[in-house]
């Protein structure tokens, strides 16, 4: 009998384990717990930061953070998953009036919906597919840089942070796998956003201090937060030290208490007129039969 070959390598996870949480500040809270709840469909977090200086909003295991200040907008678009795609295209023409005088829109695509949030922020919504087991979440964060710059990008996350990286074969978009559903991806625009404004992305690391070694020793580290988490801000290409792209890393060890913290998360589908009594927690194997 012959021999079973494996790429043995295909199953290999690179040293961010998670992506947890996406922050851009926002000047309104109401408007903004209407849009990500409401609308979107999300559930805002019980515990901690419930409003009104800042409001975070649980997405499956992950979470936008959401500030009060004036808006930041993310320099590309952010990767939504939600159990029932066709439910969330209801909501948002429902309830595209009451965001009437801001920068909200969407267009509904054939594989994925594209919103705008009120402050323009490019949302990308999918259903359930394509990112593990993932049906409600944030699969990835797609960031548009400057045109030469991926190569080198994918090099910093391949050396210095320690991850698997897919470079496209036009060399124009790397992708940074992260656990076993996400994505960070980097594609490279002809004319980019030159202006960073202080939004930032929050992942969890396996090999804590060996990133930060590096980022040190090239005076990348923006803040010691504490023993569990250091931040940075600017990705360099390891071979040149060129800096490349700006976004701001919350770095989080495996130890950081909040790692793996359970979330709270609804079941969209449920409301006042088909309510279905213990259907209020978001579950997703019971989701097709909840909806
Ligand atoms: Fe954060």
């Amino acid at each position: 009998m012959p021999k079973r070959q494996f790429d043995r390598s295909a199953m290999d996870v690179g040293n961010i384990i998670a992506l947890e949480h996406v922050n851009v500040t926002v000047p309104d809270q109401a408007l903004a717990t209407f849009f990500y709840v409401n609308v979107l469909g999300f559930t805002r977090d019980p515990y901690i930061d419930w409003g009104p200086y800042n409001v975070w909003v649980n997405a499956g295991r992950q979470q936008f953070h959401l500030p009060t200040a004036k808006p930041q907008v993310l320099r590309g678009l952010i990767g939504i998953m939600v159990p029932d795609l066709e439910a969330l295209n209801q909501r948002l023409t429902h309830m595209r009036k009451r965001l009437d005088g801001t920068d909200f829109e969407f267009e509904v695509k054939k594989k994925f919906t594209d919103i705008t949030c009120p402050w323009g922020n490019h949302l990308r919504a999918h259903g359930p597919g394509g990112f593990g087991e993932m049906q409600l979440g944030l699969p990835y964060v797609e960031f548009h840089v400057p045109q030469g710059t991926a190569n080198g990008i994918g090099k910093f996350y391949r050396k210095v942070m320690g991850c698997e990286v897919k470079l496209n074969k036009m060399k124009n978009v790397c992708e940074v796998s992260v656990g076993l559903e996400q994505i960070l991806r980097f594609k490279e625009i002809r004319r980019p956003k030159p202006t960073y404004d202080g939004h930032h992305i929050a992942i969890y690391v396996s090999n804590f201090s060996g990133p930060h070694k590096y980022l040190k020793e090239h005076g990348l580290i923006t803040e010691e937060s504490d023993e569990n988490q250091y931040r940075f801000q600017t990705i360099v290409n390891p071979a040149s030290g060129k800096p490349l792209f700006e976004i701001e890393h919350e770095v989080r060890s495996l130890h950081h208490p909040m790692y793996q913290r359970a979330l709270v998360n609804r079941n969209s589908a449920q409301t006042f007129f088909n309510y279905q009594r213990g259907r209020d927690a978001y579950m997703p194997a019971d989701i097709e039969s909840a909806g």
